[in-house]
């Protein structure tokens, strides 16, 4: 018999939206991600301590996107406080458990984490050997031919992947079934973007570490992603506006200007600025094409993390820009038309993989290129952040292009940025080390002017820091770090696209409708139903001392940040009853599996997911709904 809980968890849904509550990091209730959190719940009960709640105060970054990269939206990290207090014994005791089982494994995960951190950087400083490699094993590229260019840059040599795939074998090599449009996998995205390269292959060999050029040479093979003819619609359909949503530029004589007027991007004044000379960007192109916006979306499920993207157009015998580095991982997807690119190495080490984009360049700061080639229909460029460029178009041809933007602010240091406060927060409640007082007269001994001055006491201070920095890594709740780190990332991400299949099986298009004066189709979770998550990188489970949250961007707009984190509350007891639901991606769960007490626990747990468009069933909850 169905059991009829609509009216029931449509509150719920209304109540869970309105939440107020902060965003709060703690226990989680997969074991592993439970371990690190839990260590001081059980430490905290020991001590007998009256302190109820732990908050910790994490760094907030707030930082304009440079106008030379819109595309890349300021990093907005919330200021988030967590709790290790749980209203919740039998929750509580089944966290403990974990964390007896898991707390070996967590300090030696510790361990490991801050080791990669380290290899990370070591990886960065011996891009010399990666490129040399590259260079070696050209012919493992399949159905291309490798260009290797080079250039130095302080002691390093750095070279460039220059794929260039001939006109008799471009058809076989790229006449597949990833084609564009089509695919609706992360994986086949990927693949698409940088066919012919290897996806492995890639990531290995070229991703953060050096420019990639992919000749194509099939002027087809980036049609449909977007055209100068849907910008031309847009405007005169859609309400665009200069700054926010569109940028009219130039730079003439080593001169960069923004030629922006204000209000709304009509077609004919953006037009005559395009017959001047000016070059126009449009800041987020995927908040008004529906094209622009599936590629960035199945393309963030593959990243797990927020893709931006910007359009260029610039008429013929013009640039647009001036030399500069960007602070994100750049493919620049060439349309239509011809774009002259020229690239150049970081210029020293600060500038290898920079947290932030540069300020405009003049040529004489900028060295020789290590790459200058023209991009056509079809082709497609990828290069790390760091990496100068600067494009401009031949006398004969205009050029459009998108440039998606991926891993802004997504390095080993940004994880590191939200850890350690936390760290050193249960480091100064838990060890009595960290709650010493300093040496009596420390600062006669250091401080910028005292640096040069060696001294016993000043090495004793100096040899000191370093236990305690040492130390700390035995404090790091490292999951919840994660947890933060992924509430951010889901809150910049775009809404996801869903294909016909998944609207039929979801609230998003299936369900009650209105016809010919009546309500038909009641659509209800039943006790035999199968669900599963609708995309597991969309949704992350935190908990906190009063129950589970479920953020997703389900419901996120298009434009970067335009709604409010979506969150859905869900008690103690329902945290385990989510993590089946995710444990068990991709497979479906039936409502019997989820582990509540009640077939009616279990069927308003589940419609009130499926309200909420997080979850959806295997098959159609009615066969007539109209989507
Ligand atoms: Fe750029």
């Amino acid at each position: 018999m169905a059991v009829n809980t609509r009216k029931r968890s449509a509150f719920n849904v209304f109540k869970s939206s309105n939440a107020t509550k902060d965003c709060l990091f703690g226990i989680a209730s997969n074991p592993s991600i439970a371990a690190a959190v839990s260590e001081y719940e059980e430490q905290r009960k020991l001590m007998k301590t009256s302190k109820q709640h732990r908050r910790g105060s994490l760094s907030s970054v707030v930082r304009e996107a440079k106008d030379e990269n819109p595309s890349t939206p300021p990093y907005n990290i919330k200021q988030a406080k967590r709790s290790n207090t749980c209203k919740s014994e039998p929750r509580l005791n089944s966290l403990r458990k974990s964390f007896k089982r898991k707390k070996n494994e967590q300090q030696k995960e510790t361990v490991a984490i801050s080791s990669g951190a380290k290899g990370v950087q070591q990886k960065l400083q011996s891009s010399t050997s990666a490129s040399m490699l590259l260079d070696s094993d050209e012919t493992n590229m399949q159905s291309a031919k490798l260009l290797a260019s080079s250039s130095t840059f302080g002691n390093n040599r750095s070279s460039m992947y220059h794929v260039q795939v001939s006109s008799t074998e471009s058809l076989q090599s790229l006449d597949d079934n990833v084609t564009k449009n089509e695919f609706i996998q992360p994986d086949e995205a990927i693949a698409w973007l940088i066919k012919p390269v290897d996806t492995t292959k890639f990531f290995k060999e070229v991703w953060e570490k050096k420019p990639l050029l992919l000749k194509r040479r099939q002027t087809k093979y980036n049609d449909g992603w977007f055209s100068t003819k849907e910008f031309d619609d847009i405007l005169r359909e859609k309400d665009v506006k200069y700054g926010m949503n569109l940028d009219i530029t130039k730079y003439v004589n080593g001169k960069r200007e923004t030629l922006n007027p204000t209000g709304r991007a009509y077609p004919a004044v953006v037009w005559d600025f395009y017959q001047q000379g000016c070059s126009i960007r449009m800041l987020n192109p995927q908040a008004f094409s529906r094209s622009v916006w599936k590629l960035t979306s199945i393309l963030q499920e593959y990243f797990g993390s927020f893709v931006g993207a910007n359009m260029y157009l610039t008429p013929p015998g013009s640039q647009g820009f001036a030399p500069h580095y960007d602070d994100i991982e750049a493919f620049i997807i060439q349309l239509e038309g011809k774009k002259r690119w020229k690239l150049y190495t970081p210029r020293n080490v600060t500038e290898v993989l920079p947290r932030f984009s540069s300020c405009n360049f003049s040529e004489h700061e900028i060295g020789e290129p290590i790459f200058d080639k023209v991009l056509e229909p079809g082709d497609c460029m990828y290069f790390p952040r760091g990496y100068i460029h600067q494009a401009n178009t031949l006398d004969e041809s205009h050029s459009l292009h998108i440039t998606l933007s991926v891993y802004q602010r997504t390095s080993w240091g940004d994880f590191l940025e939200k850890l350690l406060p936390q760290a050193l927060q249960v480091a100064m409640e838990e060890d009595v080390d960290f709650r010493r007082g300093l040496p009596i007269g420390y600062l006669k001994h250091v401080g910028v002017c005292k640096a040069e001055k060696a001294s016993a006491e000043r090495s004793e201070f100096l040899k000191k820091i370093q236990q305690l920095i040492m130390k700390l890594a035995n404090f790091a709740p490292v999951d919840a770090a994660a947890d933060e780190m992924s509430v951010g990332m889901i809150q910049d991400m775009l809404p996801p696209l869903f294909t016909a299949d998944e609207l039929m099986c979801t609230v998003h298009g299936n369900g009650a409708f209105w016809d010919n004066g009546c309500v038909r189709g009641e659509a209800n979770i039943q006790p035999e139903s199968e669900v599963r998550l609708i995309k597991p990188n969309c949704i992350r489970l935190t908990c906190d001392s009063e129950g589970g949250m479920i953020y997703h961007a389900i419901e996120n707009s298009r434009s970067y940040h335009e709604t409010p984190a979506q969150m859905i509350n869900i008690s103690a007891e329902e945290i385990e009853a989510t993590q089946c639901i995710i444990d068990s991606y991709p497979s479906y769960v039936t409502v019997k599996d989820i582990p509540l007490k009640t077939v009616e626990k279990k069927v308003n747990f589940l419609t009130l997911l499926y309200n909420h468009g997080v979850i959806r069933t295997k098959l159609p909850l009615i066969q007539d709904s109209m989507v």
